[in-house]
């Protein structure tokens, strides 16, 4: 995830975070804070490093265990802007450009306003990926066309300078639940969003996430329904609800049919206060603790860079550096 805000939200807890903790006892997994990728865009340097520690201590927080996964931050591993380097230089300017995110992002921000660093962001994303020699990426659908850059890459590495990097397959996730604003339930709940009336975040007082829920908006019918096209508030409280307890939707619908939103508000507070109390005490004390923090992320980085380096030299011998 990127480092672009001061908290994580709620949709990155439901839909990345508590997938991730499931994958890390089955794969050797790596998981890091992209700092690199913010700065595509303008970034302030001294939020930019405090939002950095913030992200890592939410993943851990969260449940990404730093004995069971490799958890760092980008930057902290040089070969991943080096091999990015090295990688643009086989990418074709008319494949860069077909990435539908930076065609997107660059509309919206203007040819001038627009870094060199944002049109190539797919071939540092490559980097990052095959720098670890990765077998599986977990996706969204959003990212599965740089996943295929990234297989494209490879192959053609491999097949100009021989075998040397692994051909990753990306596996999109399970339909991962998408938690929408509460105050504007046909949007996406987002860390980057206008108004933040609508979104819970990860590290705010519990008191105050339990009023947003209270507040969120419903309909007049009453009746706790999920039905997504008619009744987007509720669907996506439901949602929320089914997330955090791993009940089914349809077993909250029984428990509060013939309740109103007020009962089914209150008991989707208390299940948010539950989860969320204990992530944000053990985030605030590893924020309280910046040498431990430190010495974790240096530990996981210098893990992450042996595996780097390894393949980065394999790199410059091939090509000729
Ligand atoms: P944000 O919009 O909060 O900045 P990102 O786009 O950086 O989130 O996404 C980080 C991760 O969190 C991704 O894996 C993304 O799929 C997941 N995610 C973000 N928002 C939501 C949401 N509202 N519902 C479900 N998953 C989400
Ligand atoms: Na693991």
């Amino acid at each position: 995830m990127q480092p672009s805000a001061d908290s994580l939200q709620i949709g990155n807890y439901i839909g990345a975070l508590l997938q991730w903790r499931e994958l890390q006892s089955s794969y050797d997994a790596y998981f890091s804070v992209v700092d690199l990728h913010a700065i595509t865009v303008a970034q302030d340097p001294a939020e930019l490093r405090e939002k950095t520690r913030r992200t890592a201590a939410q993943y851990i927080a969260a449940g990404i265990e730093p004995s069971l996964s490799t958890l760092y931050v980008q930057s902290h591993v040089r070969a991943h802007a080096e091999l990015a380097w090295i990688l643009s230089t086989i990418t074709g300017f008319g494949e860069a450009g077909r990435m539908t995110q930076f065609k997107d992002k660059s509309s919206r921000y203007g040819a001038d306003s627009t870094s060199v660093g944002l049109f190539t962001y797919p071939v540092l994303m490559a980097a990052d990926i095959l720098l670890y020699q990765t077998d599986v990426v977990p996706v969204g659908d959003d990212q599965k066309q740089h996943v295929e850059l990234t297989r494209d890459l490879a192959e053609r590495f491999n097949s100009r300078f021989g075998e040397t990097f692994t051909v990753p397959m990306p596996v999109i996730q399970k339909e991962t639940a998408r938690i929408y604003d509460l105050q504007n339930p046909t949007s996406k709940m987002s860390k980057s969003a206008e108004s933040d009336a609508g979104v819970l975040w990860m590290l705010d007082d519990p008191a105050k996430s339990a009023k947003k829920v209270m507040r969120a908006v419903t309909d007049n019918e009453g009746s706790v329904r999920f039905d997504r096209e008619n009744k987007p508030g509720v669907s996506n409280l439901l949602t929320i609800y089914a997330a955090l307890t791993g009940r089914q939707v349809a077993a909250i619908e029984d428990e509060y049919a013939g309740r109103g939103y007020g009962d089914f508000k209150k008991g989707l507070a208390e299940v948010v206060v539950n989860e969320f109390e204990p992530v944000r005490a053990r985030a605030l004390e590893l924020l309280d603790d910046p040498a431990e923090l430190d010495r974790i992320l240096a530990e996981n980085a210098a893990r992450a860079d042996a595996v780097a380096d390894a393949t980065l030299s394999d790199v410059y011998d091939r090509v000729g550096l």
